[in-house]
Formats: structure tokens, C-alpha cells, sequence
């Protein structure tokens, strides 16, 4: 299994266009930029599959020399999305996707309803090119192509501004991807609320586990905007369940402009190393 980290941002990037705070001055003084959240991900070296689709998505793919059509061709390695949420900041990219021939969109029943309904994106994008729609049903794997194994885990209800009130359901998933018994396994999960029992089965044995970096404290937004209340576990918070659960290398993404560890040589960094954790960078590249 081949993973390529497109982009390690939370929604809006870091730094944010309109943001002043100090980490997006000190990434605008020192040229740092992380675009937003999306992974790509092989069994072959041949399809491929991006995880979540980015705002940021026609920069990102230009960036990855294994998504670049082979000459002389408009065959795109890309052969379709995993979604793990329904979030603007993971879907919008659908539409950067429109020329391709074709597009397998995996994703739970409520996260595809949602893009149907509060934010079309599928319905439009099925316009112009041939969208297939397969529904994850959380705890059954489901093969995609190239010998890459698929299942996902639903982690929350948390449901994005959007979606229109009352909607519950399997909103947040994190998604693991198997290529067999002797294969690399690697879990995604850019959105964890909160460490349950059962995201502790899904990672037991696996190579890689991305977890929610978004906030470095619970508070980093202020007393009123707490990261529990925005379905964001904070990694101060998660590094004891980190101790408690060795075995696996784990990796931050979907950090927020606010997180001091957006920057390089970041002195809370140290910390994580302790517990075999690292924070992911944009274009970092993983063979398991
Ligand atoms: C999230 O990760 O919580 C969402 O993407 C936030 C948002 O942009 O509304
Ligand atoms: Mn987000
Ligand atoms: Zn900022």
C-alpha cells in the first residue's frame, strides 16, 4: 500500500486567508503553507483513491507525480473518493473532479443523502461525468480496485452547518484500508470526537493510524469555542490513549491554523515522538 498526504489542514487551510492569529503570522512570515485535508491511497501503484476531496484538490493533485494521467492519455490514476465526512472542507473537491471519465464515490448512506440534498455536489458533478454512488455500511469491508480493502467506522453524528436540522446518522467515520492478510493496513480518521472502545478495535493491529490533529488544547480557541464542543478530540487530549494503545505509528492532519504544531520545529512536537507520533506534512509519502 502506497498513501500520499495531499494536504494536513483543517477547513480553510493554515494559514487562513482572513486570519491574523500568531500561527498563521508566524506561517505567512515564514512562507509555511498547509492546504486542506486529503489523502491518496493505492494497493497497486495503480488506482488510486483520494480520501476526502479538498477545496484545495486541482493544486494538490498537480503536486502528486503518481496521479498525473499517463502521456498521451486523459486516463487518471484517480479512480474515485472515499468520503469520512459530509464537511465542505472534504467534499468541495468533488466538483474539481467533473472531467473525469468516471468516479466511484464511496460514502455512508446519510454522508451521501447529504450530498444530494443540503449540498448537491454529487448531483451536479453526476452532469458531467459518470458518478457511481457505493454506500459504506459501517463494519463491512468493501473491495475497491487495485487489491485495496475499504471499511469504515462511524465516529460521530456530529453533522456539518448545512445539513438541515433534525438529520442524524452516520455523519463521521473514520475509514481503514486493508490490502490482505500480509498487506499494510492504515486508518483515517481526520474527524475523532472522542476515543471509544470500538475505535480502539479498529486501530488494534494496524501500521498507520491518522488521527484528528485540528487543536493542540481543548481550549485554543477560547473558553466558548471548546474543541470537544466542535467534535474535535484535542491531541493533548489523545496522547494518553496514545501510551495506552503502542503498536501502530500514528500521524496528525487536519490541523487548524491555530495549532502552534502547524509550524516546523514546533517545540510541543517533542512530546509527541514519545508516544511513536509525528505530525503529517503536505506531500509526505507512506509505503506499507
Ligand atoms: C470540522 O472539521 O469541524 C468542520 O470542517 C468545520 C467547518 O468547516 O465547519
Ligand atoms: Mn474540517
Ligand atoms: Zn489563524
Amino acid at each position: 500500500m502506497k498513501v500520499r498526504f495531499l494536504g494536513t489542514a483543517a477547513g480553510g487551510g493554515a494559514p487562513q486567508w482572513n486570519c491574523g492569529c500568531t500561527t498563521c503570522g508566524k506561517a505567512r512570515r515564514a512562507g509555511v503553507s498547509r492546504t486542506q485535508d486529503c489523502l491518496a491511497v493505492t494497493g497497486d501503484g495503480e488506482s488510486w483513491y483520494l480520501v476526502n476531496a479538498s477545496p484545495d484538490l486541482r493544486t494538490q493533485l498537480l503536486a502528486t507525480p503518481e496521479l498525473a494521467p499517463t502521456a498521451g492519455s486523459r486516463d487518471s490514476p484517480v479512480r474515485g473518493v472515499v468520503f469520512t465526512s459530509a464537511e465542505l472542507d472534504h467534499t468541495i473537491g468533488l466538483l474539481t473532479l467533473r472531467e473525469a471519465g468516471s468516479l466511484d464515490v464511496f460514502a455512508t448512506a446519510t454522508v451521501h443523502e447529504a450530498l444530494r440534498s443540503g449540498f448537491p455536489v454529487e448531483t451536479a458533478v453526476g452532469a458531467y461525468t459518470r458518478l457511481r454512488e457505493h454506500r459504506l455500511v459501517p463494519g463491512t469491508p468493501m473491495e475497491l480496485a487495485g487489491g485495496l480493502r475499504v471499511t469504515c467506522t462511524v465516529l460521530s453524528a456530529k453533522k456539518p452547518r448545512y445539513a438541515a436540522a433534525g438529520t442524524s446518522g452516520e455523519w463521521v467515520s473514520a475509514c481503514r484500508f486493508d490490502t490482505g492478510p500480509r498487506g499494510g493496513s492504515l486508518v483515517y480518521a481526520p474527524g475523532l470526537a472522542a476515543w471509544t472502545d470500538a475505535f480502539s478495535r479498529v486501530i488494534a493491529d494496524a501500521d498507520v493510524v491518522v488521527l484528528d490533529g485540528t487543536f493542540l488544547t481543548e481550549q485554543e480557541m477560547g473558553p466558548a469555542r471548546p474543541a470537544s464542543g466542535m467534535g474535535h478530540l484535542a491531541i493533548g487530549e489523545v496522547l494518553p490513549f496514545l501510551a495506552g494503545h503502542p503498536g501502530p505509528r500514528y500521524l496528525f492532519t487536519h490541523l487548524n491554523n491555530t495549532n502552534p504544531l502547524v509550524l516546523p520545529g514546533a517545540l510541543e512536537a517533542s512530546t509527541l515522538a514519545e508516544v511513536n507520533a509525528a505530525v503529517a506534512f503536505d506531500g509526505q509519502l507512506l509505503e506499507l
